[in-house]
């Protein structure tokens, strides 16, 4: 994919699980000020993406896509520059078929997709200031060769433009006969690894519909050794804060997508968001985590049934681990800096949740809530060789 943007995991704010079609100019606007006013884009995020429905359902008479004359009276390159203006990114939405998805379920009139306009569309993207698309595979499932050949055409007219554009596919993979371990690395910077993520801790099996945290984990956690700097898996956008989930859920929730190095896109209405959802999206330990150079995919190291434990290598050495309780009571969670990848006899751990450090030998335990993570960054002894390139996989490719 194309060069130096997306070297780490995007972080920005998404306009669909909170608004889907109603989403208009003035909610994007507002959403751009709530990134500034809630410290959001001092912890780090950048883009906003105002995703399906931003349209007018007609190009114009030179095939030329409008933005929605109601929706978006003022236009794309006024609301580009508004966010650019925030100190922000901007974000849109196409498909790379004749319809997006919600004109392909009917919920947006219309068949404006990109296909046969890849190059005009991708040129209005970049005149309009674009900074990020997300290309949404929707209409038929398709094969996968077509969903290569289809998401390479747009890959390259953005790349013709000559502007930086972070490139985000959703292949709608899990669709398709082959399923959804292809590596997408060569085609895009970002691309989907489920169904959409809803605001559910979990939902019968891992391939159940419709998908919560846990389904949308143990499809992705599986698939870490391919990811990496400008090559991210996307287990879609957060759900943090969203009325579904728990509190203790959403702290879960942010800090497995954290440690899988996923592209952070909070999907809640950060205008009117809760102060302690607001303190999960900013946990600027966790962010580091996430941000870390190395880009190493958090791995599932051990796995007891109902406790899990996730261990991600970072640049520095250290391992950041997390004790994950998908049980229904509070539990014991433990593992050993040798199952992380450490070795050695004196660690120092520091909480990612309340920064506060401690020391141990090498047993890392806590007692962790129901759907609860206890998460810690874990410094000293030296890396076990084997354990740890195994661990970093495809970080250092
Ligand atoms: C699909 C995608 C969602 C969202 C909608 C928009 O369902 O997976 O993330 O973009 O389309 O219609």
């Amino acid at each position: 994919a194309p060069a130096d943007v997306a070297l780490t995991p995007p972080l920005g704010w998404n306009s669909w699980n909170s608004f889907g079609c109603g989403i208009t100019e003035a909610a994007v606007r507002q959403a751009a000020d709530a990134m500034v006013s809630s410290g959001m884009r001092d912890a780090g995020y950048q883009y906003v993406v105002v995703d399906d429905c931003w349209f007018d359902p007609q190009r114009d008479s030179s095939g030329n896509l409008r933005a929605h004359p109601t929706k978006f009276p003022s236009g794309m390159k006024a609301l580009g520059d508004y966010i650019h203006s925030r100190g922000l990114k901007f974000g849109i939405y196409q498909a790379p078929n004749e319809r997006t998805c919600a004109q392909g379920v009917g919920t947006h009139p219309g068949s404006t997709g990109s296909l046969g306009h890849e190059a005009q569309d991708a040129a209005a993207f970049a005149s309009w200031g674009v900074d990020y698309l997300k290309y949404d595979w929707c209409s038929s499932w398709g094969t996968r060769d077509e969903q290569v050949a289809r998401f390479t055409v747009m890959r390259d007219a953005l790349r013709a433009t000559g502007r930086p554009i972070v490139y985000s596919i959703n292949p709608n993979s899990f669709h398709t006969p082959t399923g959804d371990d292809y590596d997408w690395g060569e085609v895009a910077h970002l691309w989907r690894t489920t169904e959409d993520l809803l605001d559910i801790w979990q939902n019968g099996n891992a391939n159940s519909y419709p998908m919560g945290v846990g389904n949308v984990l143990d499809v992705t956690a599986p698939l870490a050794a391919q990811t990496g700097p400008g090559h991210w898996n996307d287990p879609d956008m957060l759900v943090v804060g969203r009325p579904g989930l728990t509190p203790t859920e959403s702290r879960a929730h942010f800090a497995l997508w954290a440690l899988m190095a996923a592209p952070l896109m909070a999907g809640n209405d950060i205008r009117t968001m809760s102060a302690e959802t607001s303190a999960v999206l900013r946990n600027r330990h966790l962010l580091a985590v996430n941000q870390d150079p190395l880009g190493a995919g958090g791995r599932r190291v051990r796995d007891d049934g109902a406790t899990e434990v996730f261990a991600k290598p970072l640049a520095d050495g250290s391992v950041a681990v997390g004790l994950l309780n998908r049980g229904g009571g509070p539990t014991a969670v433990t593992t050993t800096a040798d199952q992380i990848g450490l070795t050695g006899t004196a660690f120092t751990l520091t909480d990612l949740w309340t920064g506060a450090t401690s020391t141990t030998s090498g047993q890392i335990s806590a007692t962790v809530p129901a759907h609860g993570i206890a998460v810690y960054r874990v410094v000293g002894g030296s890396p076990v060789p084997s354990t740890t390139s195994r661990l970093r996989g495809a970080a250092s490719g």
